[in-house]
């Protein structure tokens, strides 16, 4: 089969790999119809590149139909369409028993401390192949899958597998009072959908980017945006002049690790990468090289007594964080990545034809599995209105 495979920082290509087929009585296999591209592999595209093996197929946002199934698949049966949740969950151990899907543990991957395995995500999560291919073999597919009605087009369902579920959580964690305010820093899939979210449940809800069709997206469905190219110095000032001088109740970063606006981080970061990969993988882990500018201006904007809630990806062991405000704030933070099944059955009523959160117009570009590698540049430079890259196998 064409699988979407790593070659190197900034070189991902298409290739001829083999099919992949049932190894345990748990897997199933699913015929891929479309799988997006994400803020996640950009990581991988640039700095967790030290984690990636050279083939690894990438990719974790994939739907299909199911094309075999092992011999302990549950209900699961071939020709069933299916959405596939990034993590790999069992649904029967402890942590699956809290709804903590990601935590799973049957798929820790423990040899590398980590939580539950991902689809397509590097050594860190299993090395496990990803969606971007024409089939998929998708492990402990008892409960790894969310079974979709027949009817309406992929488009519907596309993002039930990570950035939906992914923005529902990131707002739920974000604790937002009733009446509230939410800053949403970060307008790409996941802050675009996390301002559909807070909106739809009555909060105010201010956006935050620097990418002009971006903003312009999100201010066409009635948001208040600004754009950080016009307050680098002041945002967190502009930002509390909004919100009664205090600061608004609660801040959703949707940027993570690759924030802009910050030369010097830049600079230590591309320094790890011309590293050795044994010697920059550590470095990258746990030297501090992420740039939290971001989660700073959250830190900073936040009112006191506020919460932040993280859902872009931070991956540095031993990045400096200011104790001082955050226990002065009395901020509270949670984050960490989706439980996806969690919040599937809120969802789904919301996936109708009226649409209320612009599903089906969300994405911006759909190509073939051929044109991934362009794809895949034009996002990571966010040229060209490329918001939400489907990927047609
Ligand atoms: N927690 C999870 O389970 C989960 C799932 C999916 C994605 N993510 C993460 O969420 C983040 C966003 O994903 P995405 O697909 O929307 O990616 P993206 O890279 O397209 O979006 C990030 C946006 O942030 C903007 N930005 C950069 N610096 C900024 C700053 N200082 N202030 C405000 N905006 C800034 C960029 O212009 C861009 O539009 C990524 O870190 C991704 O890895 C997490
Ligand atoms: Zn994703
Ligand atoms: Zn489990």
């Amino acid at each position: 089969m064409k699988a979407v495979t790593w070659h190197g920082k900034g070189d991902v290509r298409v290739q001829e790999v083999p099919d992949p087929r049932i190894e345990q009585p748990t897997d199933a296999v699913i015929k891929v119809t479309t799988t997006n591209i994400c803020g996640s592999d950009l990581h991988l595209y640039e700095p967790l590149a030290a984690f990636m093996g050279v083939g690894d197929v990438l990719g974790h946002e994939a739907m299909g139909i199911v094309e075999e199934v092992g011999s302990q698949c549950g209900e699961l049966r071939v020709g069933d369409r299916v959405s596939i949740p990034f993590q790999i969950s069992c649904g029967h151990c402890w942590m699956c028993a809290q709804q903590l899907y990601t935590q799973c543990e049957t798929t820790q991957v423990r040899d590398q401390g980590m939580g539950a395995a991902l689809f397509g995500f590097s050594k860190l999560y299993g090395q496990v192949p990803g969606g971007q291919a024409q089939y998929l073999r998708v492990p402990q597919a008892q409960f790894t899958h969310i079974k979709l009605p027949d009817g309406p087009s992929d488009d519907r369902f596309a993002y039930l597998s990570d950035i939906l579920p992914t923005a529902w959580q990131g707002v739920e964690y974000a604790a937002v009072p009733d009446g509230g305010t939410l800053v949403v820093l970060g307008l790409g899939p996941v802050g675009d959908f996390a301002c559909r979210i807070a909106q739809h449940k009555g909060y105010r809800v201010i956006g935050v980017d620097l990418v002009p069709e971006r903003l312009a997206r999100v201010r066409a469905r009635g948001v208040e945006v600004l754009d950080l190219n016009e307050h680098q110095n002041d945002l967190g000032d502009v930002i509390r002049q909004l919100t009664q001088g205090r600061g608004p109740d609660s801040v959703l970063d949707a940027v993570g690790m690759e924030a802009h606006g910050s030369a010097a981080t830049t600079f230590v970061q591309k320094a790890a990468g011309l590293l050795p990969a044994a010697i920059a993988a550590p470095l990258q882990q746990t030297a501090g090289v992420d740039r939290l500018n971001a989660l700073y201006a959250a830190i900073d904007m936040v009112r006191r007594g506020g919460t932040i809630s993280l859902s872009g990806v931070y991956g540095g062991a031993a990045d400096p964080m200011p104790m001082l405000t955050l226990f002065d704030k009395q901020i509270q933070l949670r984050m960490g990545q989706c439980n996806v099944k969690r919040w599937i059955s809120h969802i789904m009523p919301l996936l109708t034809d009226q649409d209320p959160l612009g599903v089906d117009t969300f994405a911006t570009h759909r190509v073939s599995l051929d044109q991934a590698p362009e794809a895949y540049r034009s996002f990571a430079q966010k040229r060209d209105g490329h918001v939400k890259v489907q990927l047609k196998p």
